[in-house]
């Protein structure tokens, strides 16, 4: 019991604008008029879920590189979500996400039979897939989502996959054995070396492109400083690169700002002109200081996300 209170005085305690933010109540009631049923869910890598949802007209258009706007419920906030998978039948998409933010905590805890209130989509431009030849593929942590369909399209049309996937512990890997099938070479590497290379995946991209392979076209996507890394190292091989900026997209509309980005001097949007860019013309200096821009908010949903589990655990008492 003491437990609620103390954790209500941390989220009013907050410092500035977060103090004055209202506490939301999380409606635990499904609303029978919900469409997009979860059809099946399934825990991925350490706080990582995956749900199979029921939206066929969604999965009838998606392609590789698109996303998807998600509301847990009516009153729910907008959570762009790349588009992970898009099952055979087309009457289902798979979503990946990170429970780090309060929707994304709400989202972890629907089971198969629940529905999420909105899935608006296909959105944004779809990656240009074309024939390159060895196509080489860097991804870290929650960006082995988004290069996922990226890979089966560039596999699909005839390129040969080089994988190299990173995560801060071998936990946090996923769709392992769904990349190792579309790859003629997987490479991993996780900061604390419990699987793979122990660094980062820009040391086994250097690593490979020093001992002379060849490529014809990179993929990367990820955390903004393993892109950035990684398109240094292409631009000195001149080795052109694609990046996925769907980590900056904050609701997915063009309106909040959030995903802004300037690119060869333009001032574009992810999720509108994106979420793919030319690397090597993205300002990630400036992608990086945006970030830092929503951590207090980010703070503030994962502290609200906690006090609600925990109030709704004890009303469960
Ligand atoms: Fe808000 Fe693009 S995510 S404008």
């Amino acid at each position: 019991m003491p437990v609620i209170p103390s954790l209500r005085f941390r989220i009013h305690a907050l410092p500035g604008k977060m103090a004055g933010y209202p506490l939301r109540r999380r409606s635990t009631e499904l609303e029978v008029s919900r469409r997009f049923r979860v059809v099946s869910k399934r825990a991925m890598a350490t706080g990582v879920t995956r749900l199979e949802v029921e939206a066929p007209r969604v999965a009838r258009k998606a392609k590789p590189g698109q996303f998807v706007i998600v509301r847990v419920d009516e009153e729910g906030e907008r959570v762009p979500l790349t588009i992970a998978e898009t099952l055979v039948d087309n009457s289902s998409i798979a979503i990946v996400f990170q429970a780090v933010g309060y929707s994304t905590q709400q989202m972890a805890m629907l089971e198969p039979g629940d529905s999420l209130a909105d899935v608006l989509g296909p959105l944004g431009r779809p990656t240009e897939i074309h024939r390159y030849g060895r196509v080489v593929c860097v991804a870290g942590g929650l960006g082995i989502a988004f290069v996922y369909p990226e890979i089966a399209g560039f596999a699909q049309a005839g390129n040969e996959i080089i994988a190299i996937l990173g995560a801060r512990n071998k936990h946090l890997l996923f769709y392992m054995d769904e990349l190792r099938a579309l790859s003629s070479e997987l490479h991993i590497a996780t900061d604390d070396g419990s699987a793979g290379h122990h660094g980062l995946v820009t040391d086994v991209l250097r690593g490979l492109l020093e001992q002379g392979e060849h490529y014809d076209y990179c993929i990367a996507t990820g955390p903004i400083p393993m892109m950035k890394a990684t398109c240094q190292l292409t631009r000195e091989h001149s080795l052109s690169t694609l990046v996925s900026l769907d980590p900056i997209m904050v609701d997915g509309t063009g309106m909040c700002g959030a995903c802004r980005v300037t690119v060869g001097g333009e001032v574009k949007f992810a999720c509108v002109d994106g979420p793919d860019f030319d690397g090597h013309l993205v300002d990630f200096d400036e992608l990086a200081k945006r970030k830092k821009a929503f951590a207090e908010e980010e703070e503030y949903c994962r502290l609200q996300a906690s006090a609600d589990k925990l109030e709704e655990e004890r009303r469960n008492e």
